[in-house]
């Protein structure tokens, strides 16, 4: 399915009432749920954990989508499985075991993700690519909302689409996405869009018509 898809992140919505902020993007057409986890080690911010995860999925009728920006991992892969995560993404730079994390995700009975830095070249995940079902490109340094499009991402989303050939799998692109950028992404290659800022500007959970004009918008 090369439909383009719109995973409204989470960490641009109201802390204090994700549940609620859940039921309005999706009912606004949301195609999936961006969760982002940061842990103040691998990024310098810190959001929520597994137990946030947990108490949020019952609100999530579509796909929980778990961005882990985590150093390590592996040890806290199956919280994440148990908290109900459909797909888990490890960034490729969080540890020298990518291989070993994707196959321990796919273990727990979750789809695999790998993350690339905007730094990153495509090629680091050339051999996993049998072992992944997404690649998330960031198109910003992890760790905050709102910063501005890192645009190398484009030729980098080529890449790995000419890499990717004929396997299912995802391409995600996540940071700066907007009206002005989403089109590039897309014709680049990818079919996932994460957007914070983008999508939930303007509205809130008493007025969340904004969130579906933001969403229609990109
Ligand atoms: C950044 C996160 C992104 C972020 C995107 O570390 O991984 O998912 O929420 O936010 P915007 O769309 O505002 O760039
Ligand atoms: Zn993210």
């Amino acid at each position: 399915d090369r439909s383009i898809k719109i995973a409204p992140s989470i960490l641009a919505a109201d802390f204090a009432n994700f549940g609620a902020e859940i039921k309005a993007v999706e009912a606004q057409g949301a195609d999936w749920i961006h969760v982002d986890v940061m842990d103040g080690h691998f990024v310098p911010n810190i959001t929520f954990g597994p137990e946030t995860c947990a108490a949020i999925r019952p609100h999530i009728k579509t796909v929980m989508d778990v961005h882990l920006m985590i150093a390590p991992v592996d040890p806290y892969i199956d919280a994440f499985a148990r908290a109900g995560a459909d797909v888990i993404t490890a960034h490729v730079e969080a540890g020298p075991h990518i291989h070993r994390t994707l196959q321990a995700i796919r273990g727990a009975g979750c789809k695999a993700g790998v993350a690339l830095n905007p730094g990153t070249p495509a090629e680091s995940i050339e051999y996993v690519l049998d072992q992944i079902d997404l690649v998330c490109v960031m198109t910003v340094n992890p760790g905050f909302g709102g910063q501005k499009f890192i645009t190398s991402g484009v030729e980098k989303v080529r890449r790995l689409r000419a890499m990717i050939g004929d396997r299912p799998i995802h391409i995600e692109i996540d940071g700066g996405i907007t009206p002005e950028t989403a089109p590039l992404m897309a014709e680049a290659g990818a079919d996932v869009l994460v957007a914070g800022s983008a999508v939930f500007k303007g509205g809130s959970v008493a007025d969340p018509a904004p969130y579906g004009a933001n969403i229609r918008a990109i």
